[in-house]
């Protein structure tokens, strides 16, 4: 084989791996699992235990505006860091292995911007203890909890149908 020849295989193998790269990023960074629901919501496809940590996280937002909301109306900001605190960027940090790769970039991207609201509702909170404030930062960041429901639903892969 010529020299000329070399260098084409060489740029054949490169191509066949940038190509195998993207397609991998694809399928574990952006796409997730996904289907399509009927109400026109997009689907993720879970495994029961770890739908079950997803609705948990959920739940502990939720139970947390009641908190926060609760403490705005005693007007106690130190109330209002101690609530939002927990629903921060470290609570995304207890995601289990194998599970970003489900999620596609867009819930992931939203999920984890309402983690840093909240740790910026608890930072501000307690720097300048206005109350108002946090309501207003909270309202804003409740309007991410909206889109992503109206854009996604989850399943699990296994077990009776919900
Ligand atoms: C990145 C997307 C996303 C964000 C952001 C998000 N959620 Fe969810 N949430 C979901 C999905 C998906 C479900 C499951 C809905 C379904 O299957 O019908 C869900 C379910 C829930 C549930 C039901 C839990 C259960 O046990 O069934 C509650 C409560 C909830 N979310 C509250 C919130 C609150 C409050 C916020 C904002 C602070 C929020 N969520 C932000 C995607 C999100």
């Amino acid at each position: 084989m010529s020299t000329n020849n070399n260098v084409l295989v060489y740029w054949a193998i490169i191509g066949l791996l940038l190509l195998t790269i993207v397609g991998l990023i694809l399928k574990f960074v952006v796409l997730g699992r996904t289907g399509n629901e009927v109400d026109g919501r997009v689907t993720i496809l879970l495994e029961p235990s770890e739908r079950a940590i997803v609705l948990n996280e959920m739940r502990q937002f939720l139970a947390g505006i009641q908190q926060i909301v609760a403490a705005a109306e005693r007007n106690d900001a130190a109330a209002i860091a101690k609530a939002a605190h927990p629903l921060g960027m470290a609570a995304a940090h207890a995601v289990p292995p194998g599970l970003p790769e489900k999620l596609p970039l867009e819930f992931k991207t939203l999920g984890r911007s309402v983690h840093q609201d909240f740790d910026r509702i608890a930072m501000d909170a307690e720097a300048v203890s206005d109350v108002r404030l946090s309501l207003r930062q909270l309202g804003e960041s409740i309007k991410k909890c909206v889109a992503c429901h109206a854009t996604y639903q989850i399943n699990q892969v296994t077990g009776a149908p919900r």
